[in-house]
């Protein structure tokens, strides 16, 4: 099956329906207004919810009624969602500018061969599981190596070096499962930049003989990876390290290149693993560590849950098509340019960057699968803070700002701290500015006045433990998924970061040489210049 033949969305029958609708009801005088459809439907509230796992949405808040929903729904069927959803869970190389199969999920079903098969998708789920054959055996192996490392009282420290989705994705579910109270063994540590103050704020604090260096990256040549572990491999020889093996492992789809380097062992994954969609595979390395083998594991059963549900649920209940359309309305028709994520847990602190990652990385594109133009708009700016925070920075624009921008609330019911007083003010304050941000308020001055009919989302998890957690984050990667699937774009390639990391390197030479290089434009190459001789004084 050729999928780049699949319609794309704007050439779908329901797509000229969903114009007229719009027009119809949610622009001119009489336009939907939220406050009115609460009053008109008791039952909205429940019309609009989904549950899928652990995870509860509430959807109701939106600019959306039961005909958007409906021919949304008709739209995914008509761009053959669910058939594009099967062939990349049977392991059929849909990534089709780098003629890969798509393969995280299999990550997580390696171990577990699903029971019973419910659904032709759940099924091609255990068939598939062999396309990554050597999933499961490293899988074991690399829990094996965390656990020993966990009983290890020689190891104090664990530095992960990585970047984006070998850091990002790593490093907030480390912190959110310290915050629920689900992590524990050696410190763990982050390094990801290019600029050297971070590693070098860190490495006084550590000493060779009781720190273990992850290096993580499937390709093992982004520069900025090669860079730190090859300063942290320096700084560990110059301590007097010694047995280099002992202190370095790899995480990579390049064992050749992690072997080179002089890493001890390396935990190899394939190629058909996105970076950004990697923290099931070795790259949760530093998971494991903070979590231990079961914590791992039910982080894995947890997104197993949201596959089931994502892969058997009909498309008019199935959630992470349902926010995907969402998603898709609020862009294409409405016209809202970003989205924010306000994650009510400080543990969820770090969910917007990896969100920022997966959403913008995945769909921020311009040509579809056939190479054709978008004519019509795709990944909107992904952006927000933990709240409270945000509300004392920007959700004063949120309120009465130009812009409408749909805010998503992440609400954890249970706390995993003791101190009184405070989750229940928390999670009030996150419903209350979803209540705020739509019913506004009549001002007696116009400064005072707050429109409202301003949409939002509301995720509700149990508790932040892993099994939560891991729901979430299959769902937000599938919500991803459809949401490509529907703009007919490729969610997993990423050229556009390369020709930033093309230019670097001709600028590197020009700042370290002096090089005159003709090729530069008259702007970089003087401040080129300013930089080097500024450098010199
Ligand atoms: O430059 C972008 C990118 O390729 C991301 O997609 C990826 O997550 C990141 O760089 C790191 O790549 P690697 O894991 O190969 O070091």
């Amino acid at each position: 099956m050729d999928w780049r033949q699949r319609p794309r969305c704007d050439e779908a029958p329901a797509w000229p329906l969903l114009q007229a609708h719009f027009a119809r009801r949610f622009e001119g005088p009489g336009a939907f207004d939220l406050r009115r459809a609460f009053a008109q439907d008791a039952g909205r509230a429940a019309a609009f919810s989904l549950d899928a796992g652990p995870v509860f949405a509430d959807l109701s808040k939106n600019l959306i009624d039961v005909e958007v929903r409906r021919l949304l729904t008709q739209l995914a069927h008509e761009c053959g969602v669910a058939a594009y959803r099967d062939a990349m869970l049977l392991g059929e190389r849909i990534n089709t500018s780098e003629d890969r199969a798509v393969t995280h999920v299999h990550w997580r079903w390696a171990f577990n061969p699903a029971p019973a098969p419910v659904h032709q998708a759940q099924q091609a789920i255990v068939i598939i599981a062999n396309v990554v054959p050597e999933a499961a055996a490293t899988q074991s192996a690399m829990l094996d190596f965390a656990e020993k490392l966990r009983a290890d009282a020689a190891i104090t420290d664990v530095v992960n070096i990585g970047i984006g989705g070998s850091d990002l994705g790593p490093r907030m579910v480390v912190q959110a499962l310290r915050a629920g109270g689900h992590a524990s063994g050696p410190r763990l540590h982050f390094v990801a930049n290019m600029d050297g103050h971070e590693l070098a704020a860190l490495l006084p604090s550590l000493r060779a003989q009781s720190t273990l260096f992850i290096v993580a990256s499937k390709t093992f040549g982004t520069a900025e990876t090669v860079r730190n572990a090859t300063s942290a491999r320096d700084w560990f020889h110059a301590q007097g390290g010694g047995d280099m093996a002992r202190h370095f492992v790899a995480v990579s789809a390049n064992a050749e290149a992690a072997a080179a380097f002089g890493a001890g062992r390396c935990f190899a994954f394939d190629e058909g693993v996105g970076g950004r969609y990697s923290l099931w595979s070795p790259v949760g390395l530093a998971i494991a560590i903070a979590a231990g083998r079961a914590g791992f594991a039910a982080l894995l059963a947890g997104a197993r849950e949201m596959d089931a549900h994502f892969a058997g649920a009909p498309l008019t209940s199935n959630l992470p098509v349902q926010l995907a359309l969402l998603d898709l309305w609020n862009r294409n028709f409405h016209g809202f340019a970003s989205r924010c994520v306000a994650p009510y847990h400080h543990g969820l602190r770090r969910l917007p960057a990896y969100l920022q990652q997966l959403e913008m990385e995945s769909n921020g594109k311009g040509v579809d699968l056939r190479g054709r133009a978008l004519p019509i708009a795709s990944a909107p700016v992904t952006w927000g803070e933990a709240g409270t925070n945000g509300q004392h920075a920007f959700f004063q624009m949120l309120h009465q700002g130009c812009d409408v921008v749909p805010v998503e609330f992440v609400l954890v019911r249970r706390a995993a701290h003791n101190l009184p007083g405070h989750h229940d003010k928390l999670l009030a304050n996150a419903l209350a500015q979803a209540r705020a941000l739509m019913l506004g308020h009549a001002g007696d001055a116009p400064e005072r006045h707050f429109t409202g009919n301003r949409p939002s989302t509301t995720l509700l998890l149990p508790d932040l433990s892993p099994r939560s957690l891991g729901a979430l984050l299959a769902l937000y990667e599938h919500r991803t998924f459809v949401l490509g699937a529907l703009w007919g774009i490729n969610s997993f390639d990423q050229w556009g970061v390369e020709l930033g990391k093309q230019h670097a390197e001709e600028i590197r030479r020009a700042l370290e040489c002096g090089l005159e290089d003709p090729r530069l434009d008259p702007s970089t190459r003087a401040l080129a210049e300013r930089l080097r001789t500024s450098k010199r004084d």
